[in-house]
């Protein structure tokens, strides 16, 4: 249910393990132009998945939930969670579709959330369902955009929970072409175990963007500091890279949605609180360190942005940091060009062109917001000529402060020494 990013990768890889798979959306246009093979989604490798599925009838799409269930043996609830009201996750989605088929749904067909949920919306669904003959499971994902197939299909790991061992066992076993291990769990556990991970990702980031702050106070170099702290197994080397603050569709959302969780348990999470706050002050930092490449004065100031897309790889701009900056300085009176290899149309307030030399032309800053591979091989020489000013922010630490340098432009990035 729910051909989004996550339903649509579960649904073909599903049937790239073998299983059949009918994925079910409520917009038709998008269902004919999924089943003639056309995916509108930018994630590597999916169009190839879903054209080889339907090929091998593996695969088909439909906008009927009722027909499409009635022989299932499970079916995967991927529907949007989004933030809702005081940024609880908004289960409308859920509760609609399993309002839908909760007749037509054949006996000991296991029900399975996909979507991040909070904690006890198995139960929820069961009661709604009013049967009791339909487990209902937790799965959750842990799909990166960009890299949504490869982490599906070599994941490090499997989570499956249920009040119903059996079922929870039975969802597993659907994977067992995966080598990864399995955690089989309780529902709750299973549920509260997809926030703790996401939310754990945050807080990893907001500090690493803490300590590159402090870094910079410090004359350290957080690419130092980040690389001898990663070589530690317990601390692991990923999702050490200082940026403009964490964003994209989950992240933001997750961390609200356990800070409510927690609120409605009782329970002070200080610790989370804090990850939020840090990454709003990091955003601020970055603004400030614009202000300041800029003379001071945002005002009237003509600035260059490479990158909108929360990150590379991607052209979702859902929370990003990069437009959440892009209309501060907006907001400040800057004169704002953006480009991103990814995002195209009109954004308010701001131009956006289609080449990254066009930020350039006439801009006193300009600033790297994503970490497009694409921005190293800019001819840096040819984008100072087109500057009327010489200061390049690179809030992704992407580009080799060298070759700005050689360029005859001055370079400063987070957490590391500013070069000119
Ligand atoms: C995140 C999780 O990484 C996935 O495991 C999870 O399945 C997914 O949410 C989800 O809940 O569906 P995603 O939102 O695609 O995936 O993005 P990430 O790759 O996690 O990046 C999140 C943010 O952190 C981005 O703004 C990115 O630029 C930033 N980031 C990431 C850094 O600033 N530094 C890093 O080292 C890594």
């Amino acid at each position: 249910m729910g051909t989004g990013y996550v339903g649509l990768t579960t649904g073909a890889c599903l049937a790239s393990l073998g299983h059949r798979v009918t994925c079910v959306d409520v917009d038709q246009a998008k269902v004919a132009r999924l089943a003639a093979g056309r995916v509108d989604i930018m994630e590597p490798g999916l169009a190839e998945l879903v054209a080889r599925g339907l090929t091998m009838r593996r695969l088909g799409f439909v906008s009927g939930a009722r027909e499409a269930v009635r022989e299932a043996e499970a079916v995967f609830l991927c529907v949007p969670t989004p933030m809702g009201a005081g940024g609880a996750a908004d289960l409308r989605a859920v509760e609609a579709v399993a309002a839908e088929i909760a007749e037509v749904l054949p006996a000991g067909c296991a029900l399975v959330t996909k979507s991040t949920v909070p904690v006890g919306t198995s139960r929820r669904i069961r009661d709604l369902l009013g049967r009791e003959d339909l487990p209902v499971v937790s799965n959750p994902e842990f799909l990166r955009e960009g890299t949504a197939v490869a982490d599906f299909l070599g994941p490090d790991r499997i989570v499956v929970g249920s009040d119903d061992a059996a079922a929870a066992r039975w969802v597993a076993g659907l994977y067992r072409d995966l080598s990864a291990p399995s955690v089989v769990t309780d529902a709750a556990s299973a549920e509260l175990m997809k926030y703790a991970a996401n939310c754990f990702l945050a807080m990893k980031l907001s500090y690493v963007n803490s300590v590159a702050e402090l870094c910079e106070r410090l004359g350290a170099d957080i690419d130092a500091v980040t690389e001898g702290m990663g070589y530690d197994r317990r601390i692991g080397r990923s999702f050490l890279k200082p940026g403009p603050g964490w964003g994209g569709s989950c992240l933001p959302k997750d961390t609200q949605a356990l800070l409510r969780i927690a609120e409605s348990a009782r329970f002070d999470f200080g610790l989370l609180t804090a990850a939020v706050e840090e990454n709003i002050a990091q955003r601020d930092r970055v603004i400030a360190k614009i202000a300041g490449a800029a003379g001071g004065d945002l005002s009237g100031a003509r600035i260059g942005l490479l990158g909108l897309a929360f990150k590379a790889g991607t052209d979702d701009l859902r929370n990003s940091p990069a437009l959440s900056i892009a209309s501060v300085l907006c907001a400040h009176g800057a004169e704002v060009t953006a480009y991103d290899p990814a995002v195209g149309g009109e954004l308010p307030g701001m131009t956006v062109v289609d080449d990254a030399h066009r930020v350039a032309k006439g801009a006193d800053v300009v600033v790297v917001l994503t970490e497009w591979d694409e921005f190293r091989r800019l001819d840096w020489g040819y984008l100072a000529e087109l500057m009327v000013g010489d200061a390049v922010v690179d809030t992704r630490n992407l580009l080799d402060p060298r070759q700005i340098l050689g360029a005859g432009l001055s370079w400063q990035g987070i957490g590391r020494p500013r070069r000119e």
